[in-house]
């Protein structure tokens, strides 16, 4: 990411701290790290020690619920149905995952009740509708519509959530590591010019909260793929200052600066972050390919290697047999894909684009669950013959004359 520091902290590393000078307590210095001592770090100064411990509580494993479908084919699930409920945790409720990624739809109805940490993965939560506050041990991190909210492994977090608004979340968690594409940064690290964000689209805690406070707090943490609860005896926000390299920080889909070409730009154009096996990506309202022969809706491609899955999270999608905001399509790897009879003629000479879709790209296969069977549409596989399958509802302004174009490019 970038450097980043909030609170007090002293000059120099590893040497005696106290948060009110001369016999007060020595503060405890905590190295928060990714590979070993060799990836990003952050040094954070806590008024306890971390590793303190009231009591142990239990190890509960994560059950995930397969669904193994009968035939391989392109599908298309509904998420707007999927119930409310639970917290910012326990309303996760996982719809695919594999070795390298997990996603889950969270529409959490009730703040959490106490704290939790990713113990063995990062993650990343698009928010599609809501808002608050992540509350974590480095700051408040507010977070709105539209924002990717990144939290990375350690965190000691809970939320904020205002009364009325309606949450509804796409929640990754990765084993990895979730970072910018390399590509996008110079050796030093930086964002590149053109990079389709700065690193002032980022952005991190905003202000630290310390609390010198004794009571009865309680911490889940994920590890060995399932969850371990902990009481502590003094409180989790105990930090009275940090800096470094890893943070929690949202980046709001509204600046990712869309790219486009005088002919089609395939996905890669859109990343957004990569992962270890996966790309996640922004396809942002934006001006479509502009030569007058140019087709500016996506080639068929065959994903022969990687499987692709798209949000499709606001515009106009009229012209996409069944598919609004809050679908998801999954086209997996063996298949050839592409845009369905008739929206390419409808798109051309088209100028422009509304749709906001998120998509991620695993090169391995994907499992679902029961909860993407629950929501499954199976007519979405014939939906490429005509004979088998009735005409998009509505063009909707995506003609030949038209300024803009409906339907999701790729
Ligand atoms: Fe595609």
């Amino acid at each position: 990411m970038r450097y980043e520091s909030l609170g007090e902290v002293p000059l120099k590393r590893h040497v005696q701290v106290r948060q009110n000078g001369a016999g007060s307590p020595l503060l405890t210095e905590e190295v928060l790290g990714y590979e070993g001592f060799s990836g990003n770090e952050t040094i954070l100064y806590h008024v306890h020690s971390p590793c303190r411990l009231d009591a142990v509580g239990d190890f509960t494993p994560i059950v995930r619920e397969e669904w193994v479908p009968d035939v391989h084919v392109h599908r298309l699930a509904d998420a707007n149905p999927v119930e409310a409920g639970g917290d910012p945790l326990s309303g996760r409720r996982l719809l695919m995952f594999n070795g390298d990624i997990e996603v889950s739809i969270c529409k959490p109805t009730t703040e959490l009740d106490g704290f939790y940490r990713n113990g063995e993965g990062d993650e990343v939560i698009y928010v599609h509708r809501g808002g608050g506050v992540l509350r974590t041990m480095f700051g408040r991190v507010p977070f709105r519509e539209k924002d990717y909210l990144v939290i990375p492994r350690g965190t000691t977090h809970t939320w904020e959530l205002p009364d009325d608004a309606e949450q509804f979340w796409v929640c990754f968690h990765t084993p990895g590591e979730i970072e910018t594409p390399n590509r996008y940064r110079n050796r030093y690290g930086q964002l590149l010019e053109h990079s389709p964000f700065s690193q002032r689209d980022f952005h991190g805690p905003l202000e630290l909260e310390t609390f010198d406070d004794t009571g009865e707090f309680h911490v889940t943490v994920r590890v060995r793929d399932g969850f371990q609860r902990y009481v502590l005896d003094r409180h989790p926000f105990d930090v009275v200052g940090w800096d470094g390299y890893v943070f929690p920080y949202t980046f709001n889909a509204d600046d990712f600066e869309p790219r486009a070409g005088r002919f089609h730009l395939p996905p890669p154009a859109h990343q957004t972050f990569q992962g270890p096996n996966f790309v996640i990506c922004t396809f942002a309202p934006r001006m479509l390919d502009w030569d007058p022969e140019a087709v500016p809706l996506p080639y068929h491609h065959s994903n022969i290697q990687s499987e692709e899955v798209m949000f499709y999270a606001d515009g106009d999608y009229a012209a996409r047999k069944g598919v609004e905001i809050g679908c998801l399509t999954l086209h997996p790897s063996g298949l050839p894909h592409g845009p369905q009879p008739g929206t390419v003629e409808k798109a051309l000479g088209a100028k422009a684009t509304s749709e906001l879709a998120v998509m991620w790209d695993t090169f391995r296969p994907l499992r679902l669950t029961t909860l993407w069977q629950a929501h499954d549409k199976p007519e979405y596989a014939l939906s490429w013959n005509p004979d088998k399958s009735p005409a998009p509802a509505s063009s909707n302004g995506a003609s030949a004359d038209s300024a803009t174009v409906t339907g999701p490019s790729a």
